[in-house]
């Protein structure tokens, strides 16, 4: 198990440089099976999760190759399976991405339900009935989902209203490309890693609309084509050492990111008294004293991302004042509460909602980390508090942000971590 140790209360001071999205990049990786031809992806995160999606890929028969440090090609021409290995969807739910792109262009899928995971029961539900509606005959058998179509059929619908789903979305859009006719999704998310996805297909000789609005039409194409196309930044990423600098205090300038995708985040960040600049491509921060308290409730985008809810949690912990955070889309987001509380925080959960009554230090504690943005929120819990802090589970850090210790580092944090360089370097070694 990776371990992370932090000597906490430094402030924080300097420029990082955001990778691209794993959010952003987990669908085209899935979209490229779509795709007769080389496709050529920039700002591919170095994460264990693409390291996941790559697997995934090979064992499917395509070729995947990092060109350049975050330049990734795919050749997905010669696929020689529609079964997508249990093992890799059980690592990563973003994986089912492959049922919608196998189903689109081979009219056939076989993958595993990914099942709950820490933060919540998160069904595929959606997925399947996006599925059914363009006329695939979808069933669920030992726990494996089996979708056949003699031949795809635009059609109209409407996802499901209880939420807006970021996953089906995708799945949908990417089963419905080269069907025949017209698709309309009606309720879809709004998220920049829709439309990120939706750019790609387009580059790649797709004709899609309305992305970015909650009405998305797709008209079937016969073919898709290789072509070059350059990932998103990651918001979460960037989101993650905006707040960092609120909780341990200092002056941080995160830098090749897209500041219109973090309007809402950047609000927080002013309502809790941090000085925010932007840019093009930039965000600074800069915080000298206690933030103040906030209330925040999570929401599809471009409401405030549920994953940098634990994050946000973080700053309320030495915010003064009462801050209040309302958890709407997964009920296990509120992991990281009592490891927080372990460190001093004085949090109370009630169902969705967290109160939390800000205290001028955390202290050091072991905790332990349960998923990505828990583990994320503990770091920063490390990194304000005073003394020691060691956070277990860091694995799950690697699997959703690119070199974190040693952006940290960067910054002037003293962190180490038990997952050396060498470590990375073996891992990244089999991903070339
Ligand atoms: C994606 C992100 C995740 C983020 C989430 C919400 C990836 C790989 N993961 O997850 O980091 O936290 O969006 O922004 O991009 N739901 C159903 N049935 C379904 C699908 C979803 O009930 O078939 C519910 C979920 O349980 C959840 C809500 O809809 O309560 C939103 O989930 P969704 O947007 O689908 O999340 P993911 O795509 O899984």
């Amino acid at each position: 198990m990776a371990t992370i140790r932090i000597d906490g209360g430094n402030p924080l001071f300097g420029e990082v440089t955001i990778s691209g999205s794993k959010n952003g990049t987990l669908p085209l990786l899935a979209a490229s099976l779509l795709i007769e031809g080389e496709s050529v992806i920039e700002n591919v995160p170095r994460i264990d999760d693409i390291n996941s999606m790559i697997d995934m890929l090979r064992a499917l028969g395509a070729k995947c190759e990092f060109i350049e440090h975050s330049v990734l090609s795919i050749d997905a021409t010669h696929i020689t399976s529609v079964s997508a290995p249990y093992d890799l969807v059980r690592k990563m739910r973003g994986s089912f991405y492959v049922a919608g792109a196998l189903l689109g262009r081979f009219g056939e899928a076989e993958v595993p339900l990914p099942g709950g995971c820490v933060i919540g029961s998160r069904p595929v539900d959606f997925h399947l009935s996006g599925f059914r509606a363009l006329g695939a005959v979808v069933e669920e058998r030992h726990g494996v989902m089996q979708a056949r179509a003699e031949k795809l059929t635009g059609s109209h619908m409407y996802m499901d209203s209880r939420y807006r789903s970021v996953g089906a979305t995708v799945n949908v859009m990417l089963a419905a490309v080269l069907a025949e006719g017209v698709t309309v999704i009606e309720n879809a998310s709004r998220e920049p890693e829709v439309i990120c996805c939706q750019q790609f297909l387009q580059q790649a000789g797709a004709d899609i609309r309305g992305t970015g609005t909650d009405i998305i039409v797709i008209r079937g194409v016969n073919k898709l084509h290789g072509c070059r196309f350059r990932s998103i930044p990651d918001r979460m990423e960037a989101g993650t050492f905006l707040l960092a600098c609120g909780a341990a205090r200092g002056d941080v300038t995160v830098r090749a990111v897209e500041p219109r995708h973090m309007g809402v985040v950047l609000n927080l960040l002013q309502r809790a008294g941090l000085r925010v600049e932007s840019g093009a491509d930039f965000v600074r921060a800069i915080s000298d004293t206690r933030p103040h308290a906030f209330e925040v409730t999570t929401a599809p985008y471009p409401g405030f991302p549920t994953d940098l809810q634990p994050n946000a949690g973080v700053l309320g912990a030495v915010a003064v004042g009462t801050t209040v955070l309302q958890e709407a889309i997964f009920e296990g987001r509120f992991n990281y509460i009592d490891e927080l509380k372990r460190m001093g925080a004085n949090i109370q959960l009630k169902d969705s909602v967290a109160i939390i009554r800000g205290v001028p230090k955390l202290y050091g504690a072991p905790v332990e980390a349960s998923d990505i943005r828990a583990g994320s929120a503990l770091v920063l819990g490390g990194l304000a508090a005073d003394g020691y802090t060691e956070v277990s589970g860091a694995e799950f850090l690697a699997r959703g942000y690119e070199d974190l210790v040693g952006k940290l580092q960067k910054l002037g944090a003293a962190i180490t971590s038990t997952q050396t360089a060498e470590d990375d370097k073996a891992r990244n070694a089999w991903h070339r």
